[in-house]
């Protein structure tokens, strides 16, 4: 089972941004199952796993962030915050677990993932999807 899987209703009918948002549950599932797995022989394919997802949501928001830049967007300043929330927070909980390299430490921050992607997706991202779509966005 995954740990947050794709649903239509994630959808913010923005076809290159809602890609992306699959892309990245999609790496974070995978991360997940490695880790229930146990797959505690493969050290290798899950720091490279928890590399794709940080610099995945990095590229991300950057995406998002540069259509905020340039089309300026209103909530840009408050959405902008939220992101570099979530980077702080992944950036400590890496160097937590790169001193561990302990898979409990994954489980520490897998709700967090979980309540903090689906959230962000539904509310702070499908707000600025009819600003996205006035300006030609698709
Ligand atoms: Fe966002
Ligand atoms: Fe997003």
């Amino acid at each position: 089972m995954d740990l947050i899987p794709w649903e239509d209703g994630f959808s913010i009918d923005i076809a290159g941004i809602d890609e992306q948002h699959k892309k990245m549950l999609s790496i974070i599932n995978k991360l997940n199952s490695l880790f229930r797995e146990k797959k505690t022989d493969s050290l290798e394919e899950i720091a490279a796993v928890i590399q794709e997802m940080i610099e995945y949501a990095f590229y991300h928001f950057q995406t998002e962030e540069k259509y905020f830049e340039l089309f300026s967007y209103e909530k840009s300043k408050e959405h902008i915050e939220i992101h570099n929330q979530y980077r702080a927070k992944i950036e400590d909980w890496y160097k937590r677990y790169s001193e561990t390299r302990d898979g409990a430490v994954f489980f520490e921050i897998s709700s967090y993932l979980h309540d903090w992607w689906t959230l962000h997706i539904n509310h702070t991202d499908r707000d600025y999807a009819p600003f996205l779509k006035e300006h030609g966005v698709s």
